[in-house]
């Protein structure tokens, strides 16, 4: 393992620590917008993530959820989604990660999501592989439609809910079954893990799918963009799949 992946799953753990012992307090939550919302513990994981940051690299360009912009002209980004399942996490379900990716000249290099109940932390690095608490993962190998296991998540805007209503209104009676999983950044690796064959989502934020697209492609698993090409991390809605699978995802989009 890389020094910089060293650091940043060190990041992970201990944003996810943080989010852990708050789990059970109460929480304040605030919302930012439409089905948006932030808490105190969003807030408290990534001061700690950012603190780390800065300490290591002052001049870091950083990227995350709650508020942080990157300058316009920064090649090399930290890109950081403090809590991905802010409505699991205020409502007890027990589902929600911290995902940190370093994307440079627009492609992410290294990513890793942590789910701090399960203490499961998946992690990439460019061209070594996607491991999950160390060992290598694998995207599945099912080929059959029937036989797949869906993962989607639900975007917030309306155009975003129509499109993937419209999706599942042309797929959903193709599969084995079909997982809302309420953490994009974990259903991309359950999807990298080989525990679901499919991750769909209409509607994705940077900091929601940086991390998961390196981990995805580096277990062999492939993500695409609405028209059906490779996506990149800042491109909304994608698709990701095993490569037996590539043509029916392709052929879903349409
Ligand atoms: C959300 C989660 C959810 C997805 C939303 C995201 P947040 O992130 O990933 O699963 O459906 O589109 O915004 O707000 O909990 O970080
Ligand atoms: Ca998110
Ligand atoms: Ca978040």
């Amino acid at each position: 393992m890389s020094d910089l992946l060293e650091f940043t799953v060190n990041l992970a753990r201990t944003a996810g620590g943080i989010l852990h012992d708050m789990y059970q307090r109460p929480r304040e939550i605030h919302a930012k917008g439409l089905r948006d919302f932030y808490t105190d513990a969003d807030l408290a994981a990534q001061a700690a993530i950012v603190a780390r940051i800065r300490s290591r690299e002052p001049q870091a360009a950083i990227l995350a959820e709650e508020n942080i912009v990157p300058p316009d002209e920064a090649t090399s980004i930290w890109v950081i989604d403090p809590l991905d399942g802010t409505t699991n996490y205020s409502r007890h379900i027990p589902v929600f990660s911290v995902s940190i990716a370093l994307v440079r000249d627009g492609r992410p290099v290294l990513g890793v999501i942590y789910d701090p109940l399960q203490n499961d932390l998946f992690a990439a690095e460019a061209d070594r592989g996607a491991t999950l608490n160390g060992q290598p993962i694998h995207v599945s190998t099912a080929s059959d439609i029937r036989e797949a296991v869906i993962g989607l998540d639900w975007g917030r805007g309306e155009e975003a809910r129509a499109r993937e209503l419209e999706w599942l209104r042309r797929t959903g009676l193709q599969s084995r079954t079909i997982r809302a999983i309420g953490s994009a950044a974990l259903g991309m690796c359950y999807l990298a893990a080989g525990w679901i064959d499919v991750y769909y989502h209409g509607a994705l934020m940077p900091w929601d799918g940086a991390a998961g697209k390196i981990i995805i492609e580096e277990a062999g698993g492939q993500i695409l963009n609405h028209r059906g090409e490779p996506s990149n991390y800042v491109e909304p809605d994608c698709i990701g799949c095993n490569p037996n699978l590539l043509s029916w995802a392709r052929a879903s989009l349409d």
